[in-house]
């Protein structure tokens, strides 16, 4: 019988966002970008971070360098093959890191793969194994092993093949999923029988892993299965991304640990309320907003629009919460308006938002325009009807040649920098210039104010308060929406734009909240 030490309770999480996820078509991120997000996952408490493949490209072994050198408070990790070329690639990569750095080295176990892909034989893969596990620790302390496709692999050779690679030095041995075939049942078994036949995991003190895909939508539950069996460290990523249908969503994961603590038993330290930011920060990188119903993150995971639902809500939380909003950085509202919603609750929320003068004949303009966005949006929020009010306050001046108007806009990337340029006209006059910055967002941004600031049309200080970009408006023809609210001390105001282009959207999104500062702020007291 195996006694386990208490730091055996605590879940180790390696977040895989910047290297399987980044696999996936569509997440590319740029290494800046991935500095960026180590910080997020530092800050987080996320222990390990896998931030490329070195040898695959240029860009990321530049990831895993520039993380390994300039992230501290997370041990960076590298993907390499068990070849020589790509452990010394990845050992290039960790030359002068500030944390002791992982080599993670695979090689399929699979009967599929060894006669289909790699055409070796189970002790050919084993030698091959154990060399690259021996190449990588003359390099580094901590060496972590995949056998690729472990889950279809008999269970006999994964034994060998685990036991092998801990004794040439593997301290972490990893068990992937790799194409989402698994199910809870069967993949916690096998976790649970390494866990008590391979001796040598507990000789060697080497931690168990899991590393799942979500081709049958069974990644979060089998990365538990496997942590409910043993399993100390969980692969995933932010939002869940990754190859094919992604992998284990590491916000499902944390919560499910930490709201059924009672179940699992096993302890994590992550800042839960770094959740929220951090899925969010990711979804404006990749250019890909987070499904409503995406849980712990999604939009609509805590709202509650059922007339049921919100009276229960309002006589105790407890009935239809199972964890707070707060907990997880969640940014949203317990009880936004739906198209379901009528004349009279639209009215009572404008009252309650500081609209108390309401006639009829604007009620019936605000909410014909409320419908309109409710049956693109679905779910109505505060700030919607901040965004609908000040547009029909400010309707007479934005036909005004005081109000700023995009004229044409570009943008290119050169050597991972974006670059977005704007030409703008007011009050008669053309004039352009350009932005840079850590993405499209952020270039955006500083190419307005740039364009602003030199001809005397910038407001002040004003400051970028939230966006949301990405949704998806229409069918074929989809648009994106984009929304921002923008402050300046005590004045906020609200803008939005529709276009096809989702940079050029949130551009007009950014200028319309700029001209409703200038012309129509709310002020709040
Ligand atoms: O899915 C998989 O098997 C992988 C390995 C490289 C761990 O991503
Ligand atoms: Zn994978």
């Amino acid at each position: 019988m195996i006694t386990k030490k208490s730091n055996q309770d605590k879940v180790i999480f390696f977040d895989t966002t910047s290297r399987d996820g980044k696999q996936a078509p569509g997440n590319n991120h740029s290494p800046e970008e991935t500095v960026l997000l180590a910080r997020h996952l530092a800050e987080m408490g996320v222990d390990v971070m896998e931030a490329g493949f070195p040898i695959s490209s240029d860009a990321d072994f530049k990831s895993v360098r520039y993380v390994a050198e300039e992230v501290a408070g997370i041990k960076c990790a590298a993907l390499a093959r068990a070849r020589n070329e790509d452990i010394e690639c990845a050992a290039r990569a960790f030359k002068n890191a500030i944390t002791p750095p992982r080599i993670h080295v695979f090689i399929a176990s699979s009967d599929i793969h060894l006669k289909d892909k790699l055409r070796m034989s189970e002790e050919q893969v084993i030698s091959v194994a154990v060399n690259a596990i021996r190449k990588a620790r003359s390099y580094v302390d901590d060496v972590e092993f995949s056998p690729e496709d472990a889950s279809r692999t008999g269970f006999d050779f994964l034994k060998r093949i685990v036991k092998a690679t801990i004794e040439a030095g593997a301290n972490t041995i990893n068990i992937p999923d790799t194409v989402g075939y698994a199910v809870p049942k069967e993949f916690g078994d096998m976790i649970a029988r390494l866990n008590q036949e391979v001796y040598f995991l507990h000789k060697h003190n080497a931690t168990l892993s899991v590393h799942c895909h979500n081709d049958l939508g069974m990644a979060t539950a089998n990365t538990l299965a496997g942590i409910k069996n043993g399993a100390r460290q969980a692969h995933c990523t932010i939002n869940g991304i990754g190859e094919r249908a992604g992998n284990t969503h590491f916000a499902e994961v944390v919560m499910a640990l930490k709201t059924r603590r009672d179940y699992f038993g096993v302890n994590i330290n992550i800042d839960t309320a770094k959740i929220g930011p951090t899925a969010r920060f990711l979804s404006s990188v990749i250019g890909k907003s987070i499904s409503d119903t995406l849980p712990i993150v999604g939009e609509n995971v805590f709202a509650h629009s059922a007339g049921v639902h919100q009276d229960g809500m309002n006589k105790s939380r407890k009935t239809y919460e199972i964890m707070s909003p707060e907990l997880v950085g969640w940014k949203g509202e317990l009880f936004p308006l739906s198209s379901q919603s009528g004349r009279q609750g639209l009215k009572k929320r404008l009252a309650d938002i500081g609209y108390t003068a309401v006639d009829q004949t604007l009620l019936n303009t605000v909410y014909a325009q409320f419908i309109a966005l409710a049956n693109t949006k679905k779910l109505v929020y505060n700030a919607d009807l901040h965004m609908l009010m000040q547009e029909i306050n400010g309707k007479e001046k934005a036909k005004s040649k005081h109000w700023i108007r995009l004229v044409r806009c570009d943008y290119h990337k050169v050597n991972e920098e974006r670059t977005v340029v704007v030409r703008l006209a007011v009050n008669g006059n053309e004039f352009e210039a350009s932005g840079t910055g850590d993405g499209p967002i952020h270039s955006a941004w500083s190419a307005i104010k740039n364009a602003l600031q030199r001809n005397n049309y910038w407001p002040g200080d004003v400051e970028l308060k939230s966006f949301d970009i990405g949704k998806s408006v229409g069918g074929v023809e989809a648009c994106g929406l984009a929304q921002v609210q923008i402050a300046m001390g005590a004045k906020t105001a609200y803008g939005r734009g529709v276009n096809t282009d989702i940079v050029i959207a949130y551009i007009q999104a950014e200028l319309s909240a700029i001209n409703h500062l200038v012309h129509t702020p709310i002020i709040q007291t």
